[in-house]
């Protein structure tokens, strides 16, 4: 692995996005930009954050102040963690490997895709042999078959991973217009490693039946399997790419170990509520110390404050890892991390918060819109 300079005049999490641009190719930029359809809840989730104010407090000690969080049982040094991101080969050779070390460098938890183009137990060894790593995950796709999902799982509890993370809002690809338009498809190379290419078995369908209902969706992951998963593992499980408070409460009712509030980045269904409006909801609703994590367009150290606030534990980043990544390989991914600490930092220390617990809703102002609005008191 080849270490990489940051390119000049770098200093946010948008300029590395910027710069991606510049460094992907026209096909690799479309997939991990894009979104679905008219890519209004991808823009939206960044927005909803940028729009909630703040009301700093000032004049209170925060000599001592830290940004630890305890999660699933550990202390973390931070509550920022890589969200799950397939094929990251596609964005530089070193793809997931390079992740793998920033991660742990940034003692960031990292969450590696079912979909990853590196075997996970390359990418655990490189984690678990860092000091004072942070927590690693691994995300689960159900596969068509129960054995082919237990395989996964046997895999990954095998080779260190602590948790699961099923997610549950992709049962299929969303409508990808930007993708088709450019006619992406995968470079000779790239594959997801731990996903053999199995010929279907599926049923041929008869003439009227839907590709979808009568085909894919067969096999697509309901509350039953949630359950089942729970049984064959003695890992945590959470799910991921829940929006609806009364999901949560499910979740809750199942004594998950934590749940994701995600519109997987606005990849799957458009014009979904945003993940800042949702997570306050889905806070109230489930009332119990079930983890809410979020993620979708944390792009700066105040959204992610503004999700503590919130109510959430932790957050998670997707595509600031892949443009870091583009951009300087392993270095780049630990930049846009430290950056995203840093301006944590800042945020609490210029909102008069000495620790997380300290952010509560009294920080946040009223939104200006429905959909960025959020309960006043927590
Ligand atoms: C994703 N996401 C995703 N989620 C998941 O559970 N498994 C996966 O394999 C992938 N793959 C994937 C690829 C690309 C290119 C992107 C951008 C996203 C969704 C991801 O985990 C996360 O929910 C969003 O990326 C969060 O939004 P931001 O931070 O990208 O705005
Ligand atoms: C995506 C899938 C891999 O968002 O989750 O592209």
């Amino acid at each position: 692995m080849k270490l990489q300079a940051i390119p000049a005049g770098i200093v946010s999490l948008a300029d590395h996005e910027a710069h991606a641009r510049t460094t992907l190719d026209a096909n690799a930029w479309a997939y991990f930009s894009g979104g679905a359809a008219d890519e209004l809840t991808l823009r939206a989730n960044a927005r909803a954050w940028a729009h909630i104010g703040l009301l700093p407090r000032v004049l209170r000690p925060l000599a001592g102040g830290h940004t630890r969080v305890r999660l699933l049982g550990r202390e973390l040094t931070h509550p920022i963690l890589l969200a799950p991101v397939a094929w990251q080969r596609l964005a530089h050779p070193d793809g997931e490997r390079a992740s793998a070390i920033a991660a742990a460098a940034q003692q960031a938890g990292l969450v590696l895709s079912t979909q990853s183009s590196t075997p996970m137990e390359d990418v655990a060894a490189l984690v678990r042999g860092t000091p004072d790593h942070g927590p690693l995950w691994f995300q689960l796709y159900l596969q068509p078959d129960r054995s082919g999902t237990l395989e996964l799982v046997r895999r990954a509890e095998a080779a260190g991973y602590e948790a699961l993370v099923l997610t549950v809002d992709a049962p299929v690809h969303g409508a990808r217009d930007r993708e088709r338009r450019q006619g992406f498809r995968l470079p000779p190379g790239v594959r997801a490693v731990h996903l053999p290419d199995r010929p279907s078995n599926a049923p041929p369908l008869q003439p009227g039946q839907s590709a979808l209902f009568d085909g894919l969706l067969q096999t697509a992951p309901t509350w039953d399997d949630v359950a089942w998963l729970q049984t064959v593992t003695r890992l945590p499980v959470l799910i991921k790419g829940v929006l609806h408070p009364q999901d949560a409460r499910q979740a809750a009712s199942l004594q998950l170990a934590g749940v994701i509030v995600s519109n997987h980045g606005g990849r799957t269904l458009d014009t979904t509520a945003t993940t800042a409006w949702a997570l306050p909801r889905m806070a109230d609703a489930v009332q119990t110390d079930l983890p809410l994590l979020v993620d979708g367009g944390i792009r700066r150290g105040t959204d992610v404050l503004k999700a503590i606030a919130l109510g959430a534990s932790a957050v998670l980043v997707g595509r600031p890892i892949v443009f870091g990544l583009a951009n300087a390989g392993a270095q780049g991914v630990a930049h846009v991390l430290r950056l995203l600490r840093d301006e944590l930092e800042i945020a609490m220390a210029l909102s008069g918060c000495r620790t997380l617990a300290d952010a509560g809703t009294d920080i946040l102002l009223q939104g200006t819109s429905e959909n960025y609005s959020f309960r006043s008191n927590k």
